[in-house]
């Protein structure tokens, strides 16, 4: 790996990936983003970890899709290069994914950290759409996750002007978890994670699959999803142990069995 840091146990059952090219602001190239979607895949399958955590560092999250790369491109390269299938494989991530963001989070940053389950800032996090500025517009899902995140009316000034929402903006609209000071960031997203990585990893995983399912589809065929996941969870020993631990008083162990 080379732009990023991968570790598969930054806490018990906790896994971060971190954006190492801070020298660009972790602008997202293409190697970089095939290197998020490898680690990805992989700590998908690693049964020792239950939630991963993504995180850039104190100036940026990451400022975008890497211009330097774009510039030069025609519709045809952009179309042949393929960028977005590798977003679609990050989106299929099953484990939770919590973006800790702090400073940048612009254009593709701005939409990684949104392609993740939840979202937890720092105070000095700017979140923005500002493609209009560089003569195109969002490509990797903003029109329609900020939209549905913050609602039309302020993502469309925020995409068509490119202007910033700060941490606190995006705490009120919705778009984010938790503001927390600079230095209480990493603490405050893993302590997230932890609690999370506390719940059974199969009820965990099909109601991801439930609430983002919401986003794609209309109400009866989420229901219909939202009806099978919770009717899986049963066959689970997971589900046995954590309703015998509720009645027998004590605090459940999960096996992710
Ligand atoms: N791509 C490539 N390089 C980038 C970059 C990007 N998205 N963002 C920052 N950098 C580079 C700068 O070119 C600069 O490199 P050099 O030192 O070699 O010149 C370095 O990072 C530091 O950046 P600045 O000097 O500009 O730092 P600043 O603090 O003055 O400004 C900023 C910070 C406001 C974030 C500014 O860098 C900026 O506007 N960046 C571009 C933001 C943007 O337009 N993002 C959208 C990209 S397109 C996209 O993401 C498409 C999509 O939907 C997939």
């Amino acid at each position: 790996m080379e732009f990023i840091t991968v570790d598969p146990s930054f806490d018990v059952n906790i896994a971060l990936i971190r954006l190492n090219r801070p020298k660009d602001l972790n602008a997202l190239n293409l190697q970089m983003m095939g290197e998020i979607r490898d680690s990805l895949k992989e700590l998908d399958m690693d049964k020792s970890v239950r939630v991963i955590i993504i995180t850039g560092n104190d100036k940026a999250f990451a400022a975008g899709a890497d211009i330097k790369q774009m510039v030069d491109k025609t519709a045809v390269d952009m179309l042949t290069i393929d960028q977005f299938s590798t977003w679609d494989q990050i989106r299929k991530t099953k484990k939770p994914l919590i973006a800790a963001v702090s400073g940048f989070a612009l254009g593709g940053g701005c939409e990684l950290a949104m392609t993740c389950d939840m979202i937890i800032a720092s105070e000095s996090a700017k979140f923005g759409q500002p493609e209009i500025k560089i003569g195109v517009m969002p490509g990797a899902g903003g029109t329609q996750r900020l939209t549905k995140a913050i609602g039309k009316a302020r993502a469309m000034e925020l995409i068509l002007t490119g202007g910033f929402l700060g941490a606190e903006e995006a705490y009120i609209h919705g778009l984010i978890n938790k503001v927390v000071p600079n230095e209480m960031l990493m603490e405050a997203a893993k302590e997230l994670a932890l609690e999370i990585a506390k719940m059974s990893p199969i009820a965990t995983q099909l109601a991801k699959e439930a609430v983002n399912r919401s986003f794609e589809t209309h109400l009866e065929e989420g229901l219909l999803l939202e009806r099978k996941n919770f009717y899986l969870t049963f066959s689970s020993e997971d589900q046995k142990e954590g309703m015998s631990a509720f009645i027998e008083k004590r605090q459940p162990n999960y096996k992710g069995r």
